[in-house]
């Protein structure tokens, strides 16, 4: 085929940056002015009231709000009970301070997304920024103005349920992730009635939990923490989110809720962190539990010294705030501290001027005909094909029967996945639905559930093997219910729930040719079913259109273009298992038996990080990375990548980087940019990427975030490209020698005090 040969470089820039119209957080001198103002008058328990953030189980909800005791409220939606309660504090209370409406809206308000480890799944940020315009849009005009997304914490044990809600297992494609989320929540302008406030979560560690325990203890190096868990959050604070929370567990002994090393000392004085932090909900209550509060009272002052400015429904900020300040016990400059920088977010977001939500719109940005498609498509991006054996997939349209079976195959709810916030069962498209509606008339689809998610009996099993027999193809939707990951979720066995195993065992003894979908929240143990499927596509808990993606990518009117954003293990056993590992002093293959491996298993992974399968083949070539002495600059790198095959399609290009020899051992590679490119059938395309130095940086001399001296090699993530190479060097900056003595100033003359 003649190859069409466009030389359009495609100049990805990868660094989170504010976008232009943007003030940075806290240093817009007008908003500042007016905080300075209206903090002068306010008295010690106003000032505390800011920080006290309730639900709506309260009986004297309307009297607190009134006395200006409610900063914030979670869990109230509509923009007629928003503005009820707005009118109260607006009205009523005597400095007329607005509240700050928070809700969870992770992935999609009404139009619910695919998981957020899903939309990391097509290492694509523009799908995040999407999701998350079109989520503000639909929660904004419901009265909420700040969303606590996005989670940001690095996954590498799919144990913990949460590895659902973030975006996986390295901190580049995690943090490029984050700004994305962050551009499209809070928009140009913070101050627009469609804007809203994102909050970047759980501040930090959150998912190192041991043994993939939701809440457990965290034990991790200054260097581990620097180099893999701070850098998502470093990130968002760089791409000016308005808050951050802090999380349950607790990080080498002391809980992140009340950790002043990590909240105040790198978050606000190191990064200079000028918003503010919420607690999780009654994190700072739990302190008692961790056993380093003796009581409510000593669990307040503990979270305020350390650094929490906002009080998530514990209710002890309220309670003790006002009497451990006039105890002397938190200096009054620390609660103003945190006081100011509640209100500078209020006003960033124009609520002083503009508290009420125009409530004829609401219902009119809900779920639109546009958000659906937009779901449909990221959904159907997301989704990715792990084996095709012999091009099963696509599925031919006509002339041919297919069986659907699986207790999730028409399972609605489960498509929601984890934070649902306002979407609903009744208008998901499930995959029976979807590949119903595509079947021609004559090829009615034959559907047999196999029995629930965690139960077969005898005769579920028995009515699926008669469905499949009488059909030429198979698709099993098997996997997860939604409530299976997420918080509180985690799994100690991570295969196919219940009697979904013998389901698919005998459904494939028939000799039919199987396709499995796997609906999950987590990467599952899919072993047996990646040795013995045709075909396997993880799709994650794909949203409200998900059915529709399914089916668009099994009929081939989307060529799948997802790749794993967290490693996919070939047992339980193998966990933490992760790409960027250290190579040990006996890597896996150093010797037939002693070597830092398992003797009873594979010690690959199932499936690596970075994986995924096309309906088309690419070939890439010509590495290039510029300048070959970078201790300066842009470093860029070129590649040139073809697509070979007979289908248009879209390819991920994951440029990875050895680390040089530093005092501490590094990962043999990491993860330093990437970018995705769609290409016709037949085109050429050469691509330009920027390497972003941050992300080079290791945590070495010191424990301390550097980018080391010497040379880097790169090459291109996904295994089948690791011949390429290219490398360059940085080298250590020439001491300026001044006169015979190099300018380092020998201690017995201490250098000369430069009085400005
Ligand atoms: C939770 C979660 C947090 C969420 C908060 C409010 O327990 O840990 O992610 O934002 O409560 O719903």
């Amino acid at each position: 085929m003649k190859r069409a040969r466009s030389l359009v470089a495609v100049v990805v820039l990868v660094l989170g940056s504010l976008s232009s119209a943007q003030t940075a957080v806290g240093r817009d001198a007008a908003i500042e002015a007016r905080v300075e103002a209206l903090l002068g008058k306010m008295t010690l328990a106003e000032k505390v009231g800011q920080l006290n953030q309730y639900s709506i189980e309260r009986k004297t909800l309307d009297q607190d709000i009134a006395e200006g005791k409610v900063g914030s409220l979670i869990y109230v939606t509509g923009a007629e009970e928003t503005n009820r309660y707005q009118r109260i504090a607006v009205e009523k209370s005597r400095l007329h301070i607005p509240i700050l409406f928070g809700f969870d809206v992770v992935h999609g308000y009404r139009t619910i997304f695919p998981i957020p480890l899903a939309i990391a799944g097509t290492w694509d940020p523009r799908a995040a920024q999407e999701v998350a315009r079109i989520s503000a849009v639909e929660a904004s005009a419901a009265g909420i103005r700040w969303t606590y997304a996005p989670m940001v914490d690095i996954a590498r044990d799919p144990r913990w349920g949460r590895i659902a809600e973030g975006a996986g297992e390295d901190p580049v494609l995690v943090s490029r992730m984050a700004e994305a989320y962050i551009r499209g929540f809070q928009n140009k302008d913070l101050s627009q009635p469609d804007s809203v406030a994102a909050c970047v979560k759980h501040y930090v560690g959150y998912g190192a939990a041991e043994g993939g325990r939701d809440y457990n203890a965290v034990d991790m190096s200054e260097a581990r923490l620097r180099e893999v868990y701070l850098p998502p959050f470093l990130a968002a604070k760089n791409a000016n989110v308005t808050s951050f929370m802090s999380s349950f567990n607790t990080l080498n002994g002391l809980p992140a809720t009340a950790n002043p090393y990590t909240l105040r000392e790198v978050l606000k004085n190191e990064w200079d962190f000028r918003g503010f932090v919420v607690s999780d909900w009654n994190s700072i209550g739990e302190l008692i539990n961790h056993g380093v509060a003796v009581d409510k009272r000593d669990a307040a002052r503990l979270a305020m010294r350390a650094g929490v400015d906002m009080d998530m429904n514990s209710g002890n900020y309220i309670e003790y705030l006002a009497g451990l300040v006039r105890d002397g016990a938190v200096p009054e400059a620390e609660l103003d501290d945190s006081v100011r920088r509640i209100l500078r977010i209020k006003f960033a977001l124009g609520l002083f001027d503009h508290p009420y939500i125009e409530d004829k719109r609401e219902a009119s940005v809900q779920l639109t005909a546009a958000d659906r498609a937009a779901a449909r498509r990221i959904a159907a991006e997301s989704l990715v094909l792990l084996k095709n054996e012999g091009d099963v997939l696509p599925l031919k349209k006509t002339g041919t029967k297919i069986a659907v079976i699986g207790p999730l195959a028409d399972d609605a709810s489960t498509m929601l996945g984890n934070w649902f916030a306002k979407g609903q069962a009744s208008e998901v498209v499930t995959i029976l639905q979807a590949l119903r509606a595509r079947q021609a008339q004559g090829d009615a689809i034959v559907f047999a559930p196999g029995g629930e998610v965690t139960k077969s009996t005898a005769r579920d099993i028995a009515a699926a093997v008669a469905a499949a027999n009488a059909a030429d193809q198979v698709v099993m939707v098997l996997g997860e219910r939604g409530d299976m990951s997420g918080e509180a979720a985690s799994r100690s066995d991570l295969g196919l729930p219940g009697d979904q195993e013998k389901l698919l065992e005998t459904v494939v003894a028939t000799g039919k040719p199987v396709t499995v979908v796997v609906i999950s929240g987590r990467p599952l143990v899919l072993t047996w079913a990646a040795e013995h499927v045709r075909a396997l596509v993880e799709a994650w808990l794909p949203g409200t259109e998900g059915g529709n993606a399914v089916a668009d990518v099994l009929f081939g009117d989307v060529n799948p273009s997802g790749h794993l954003p967290a490693t996919m293990p070939r047992s339980v056993g193998q966990i933490p298992i992760y790409y960027s590992a250290l190579s040990t002093g006996r890597p896996v293959g150093n010797d037939a038996r002693y070597f830092s491996g398992y003797i009873d298993t594979n010690n690959e992974p199932l499936y690596p990080f970075g994986y995924g399968l096309s309906y088309t083949t690419f070939t890439v070539s010509d590495l290039k990375i510029s300048p070959a002495t970078a201790n300066h600059g842009e470093i860029k790198a070129t590649v040139e990548i073809t697509n070979t095959g007979s289908r248009d399609g879209s390819d991920v290009i994951e440029l990875n980087s050895t680390v040089p020899k530093g005092e501490l051992a590094h990962p043999e590679r990491k993860l330093v940019a990437f970018t995705k490119v769609f290409l016709k059938a037949g085109e050429t395309r050469k691509v330009e990427m920027i390497v972003p130095r941050e992300s080079l940086m290791v945590a070495d001399r010191g424990e301390k975030l550097q980018v080391l001296h010497g040379t880097y090699r790169f090459f291109l993530g996904n295994e089948k490209r690791a011949e390429l190479e290219a490398s360059i060097d940085i080298p250590a900056p020439e001491l300026k020698t001044v006169g015979a003595k190099s300018s380092i100033v020998t201690p017995e003359k201490p250098a000369p005090k430069h009085t400005d």
